[in-house]
């Protein structure tokens, strides 16, 4: 029996802790682990973000130096903040999958704490997205003490809605980003006392 907490593994009963390795868990699903970036998962990552079917709501697939500049930003959020997108690793082969985490970004005027994903296209349509996207809202909540965590979504991006829809959220507002229109999808602290 094993208890994993942040990183530092107990093995029962001597509970003498051990450092497991060098990753910062934060977070584990019955099927995901989700932990912090590191920059050797450019790789795995590019096979994310780099497949123009995953990136078709964004300007364009990052080439090798923008997902090498993603990791970067969200190395430099979790020193800010102690949060943003983290990797999602798939506890049964151990592959680095996609991300999902909690990051700040102005909507009207206001930082709001928003939920975020991408799963490697293979792997879609298996419930994996909505399953770290909970395990992130329950997060946001408990541990960051969240009133309220929104998604941002494209209108057209219909997986994505059903995403933030399985999550608990509901349409706030439209918002235009960068130009474009988004939904801003939310969930309050006090929906989820009545779930
Ligand atoms: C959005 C995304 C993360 C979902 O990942 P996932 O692991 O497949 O998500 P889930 O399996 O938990 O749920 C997907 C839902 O979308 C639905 N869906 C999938 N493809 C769809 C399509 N083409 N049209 C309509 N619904 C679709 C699935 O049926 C499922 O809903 P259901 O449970 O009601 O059947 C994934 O599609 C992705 O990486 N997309 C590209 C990146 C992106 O757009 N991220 C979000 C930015 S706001």
């Amino acid at each position: 029996m094993e208890q994993i907490i942040v990183g530092v593994t107990f093995d029962e009963p001597d509970g003498e802790p051990e450092i497991e390795n060098q990753d910062m868990q934060i977070l584990e699903t019955s099927r995901l682990i989700l932990r912090e970036f590191r920059r050797d998962d450019a790789d795995a990552l590019a096979c994310v973000l780099s497949d123009p079917e995953t990136m078709r709501f964004y300007p364009a697939p990052l080439d090798q130096a923008g997902v090498e500049q993603w990791i970067e930003r969200n190395l430099r959020r979790y020193a800010d903040h102690g949060h943003g997108l983290w990797a999602m690793v798939l506890k049964s082969t151990g592959d680095m999958i996609g991300d999902c985490g909690l990051t700040f970004q102005n909507v009207d005027g206001v930082n709001e704490l928003e939920i975020g994903y991408h799963v490697r296209r293979d792997l879609w349509g298996q419930g994996l997205a909505t399953e770290a996207a909970r395990a992130c809202r329950d997060y946001g909540f408990s541990r960051l003490s969240a009133e309220r965590i929104i998604s941002l979504i494209r209108p057209e991006n219909v997986p994505s809605r059903r995403v933030a829809e399985k999550n608990g959220m509901k349409i706030w507002k439209e918002s235009m980003l960068k130009d474009l229109p988004y939904l801003v999808y939310c969930i309050r602290r006090e929906d989820t006392l009545t779930r």
